[in-house]
């Protein structure tokens, strides 16, 4: 595993994401980029503040590390509520989702992370618990069985998702606002890598602002991780200053290359290029071929490959496409190539 590969899925927290926690901006003016979705949630959050309702519930999707979680925290913090924080996977049972929603007040924001990994019978609790915010119970057995409705707070489910296709119809239509996070561009990721360089108190200069955020494909949480690499390199190989120069070398020697393709994202192509004459191949079959899980590939390998036009999906697998040659210095032909549909 590289050092700039995002682990989004590891259960166990590592020491980077405690320091991820503490950069992690607070409110809607703290957050850099994205915003059109900080637009339409400023304009949500203070009509909701305005009629001293709950907010209505909110899904975030998008590929890892973009501020799905930052943003279920703003969304609390700028509401001045609580928030009660989970996961799909997490709710086995759907009395393990009954206790957590009786135990909510008014208001109260419920971070549901990995919502599209919640299971059918607790999907079912939530139902009604989003939509007239009612738990239905069953008491008893047999035939003498019979259902109580309890009432609920008002309270505001913020979904957060690297997979909206797996998100099942009935959850995402429960959801009053859907926002899609995107890879930041080049100066919103500079801002952040300076704002992060000075919260750690790395020394940096322009260049190394600039070729860290460069590298970090547009995520934040890539830029932070980078930084820190760089950091060390900066403490151990030069004078502490991160120059351009010493991000190039420290980037260079993590095997993250100047468009932030790391050996993960390469070994994907040149399997591509190499072994399957460019595609198409199933991704299952890449994922095969390299050892690295296929949900890897998809959630944070693809999406990126994909927005540097180096990839194309089409219905009978994936292909690489011609730039994705240049970038890696081999030989593109255009007879023997598959034609795309
Ligand atoms: N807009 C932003 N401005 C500054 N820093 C940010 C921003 N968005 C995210 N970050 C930083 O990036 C890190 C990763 O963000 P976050 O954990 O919210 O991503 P995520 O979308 O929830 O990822 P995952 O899908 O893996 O759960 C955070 O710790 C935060 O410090
Ligand atoms: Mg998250």
């Amino acid at each position: 595993m590289s050092e700039s590969r995002p682990r989004p899925l590891d259960p166990e927290a590592k020491p980077d994401d405690r320091v991820d926690n503490a950069l992690r901006p607070q409110k809607l003016d703290d957050l850099i980029g994205q915003d059109q979705v900080k637009e339409n949630l400023s304009i949500l959050i203070a009509a909701a503040r305005a009629r001293g309702e709950a907010l209505d519930h909110v899904l975030f999707y998008g590929p890892p590390g973009l501020g799905k979680t930052t943003l279920a925290h703003v969304v609390a913090n700028e509401m001045g509520v609580n928030v009660k924080v989970t996961a799909g996977p997490v709710i086995e049972r759907a009395g393990d989702l009954a206790a957590i929603l009786t135990n909510l007040r008014a208001g109260d924001v419920l971070f549901i992370d990995e919502v599209h990994r919640l299971g059918r019978a607790v999907e079912e609790v939530l139902y009604p618990a989003m939509e007239d915010f009612a738990l239905d119970i069953v008491i008893g057995k047999g035939p003498s069985a019979r259902s109580i409705r309890l009432k609920l707070p008002h309270f505001t489910v913020v979904g957060a998702t690297t997979r909206l296709a797996l998100v099942t119809a009935p959850l995402r239509a429960r959801f009053g606002a859907v926002y899609r996070l995107d890879y930041y561009d080049a100066p919103a990721m500079q801002s952040i890598v300076s704002r992060a360089a000075g919260m750690l108190k790395v020394e940096v200069d322009q260049g190394g602002i600039e070729e860290v955020a460069r590298r970090a494909r547009g995520t934040p949480r890539v830029a932070l991780r980078l930084l820190r690499r760089v950091r060390d390199f900066a403490q151990v190989r030069a004078n502490g200053i991160v120059t351009r120069k010493v991000a190039q070398e420290a980037l260079d020697l993590l095997q993250v290359d100047p468009l932030g393709l790391d050996d993960v994202d390469r070994r994907v192509l040149k399997t591509i290029i190499e072994k399957y004459k460019g595609g198409p191949v199933g991704l299952n079959t890449i994922a095969a071929s390299i050892s690295e899980e296929q949900d890897t590939i998809m959630d944070v390998v693809e999406p990126y490959l994909l927005q540097l036009g180096f990839l194309d999906r089409t219905p009978q697998g994936r292909v690489a496409t011609k730039s994705a040659y240049e970038h890696l210095g081999l030989e593109w032909k255009e007879e023997g190539q598959p034609r795309l549909l």
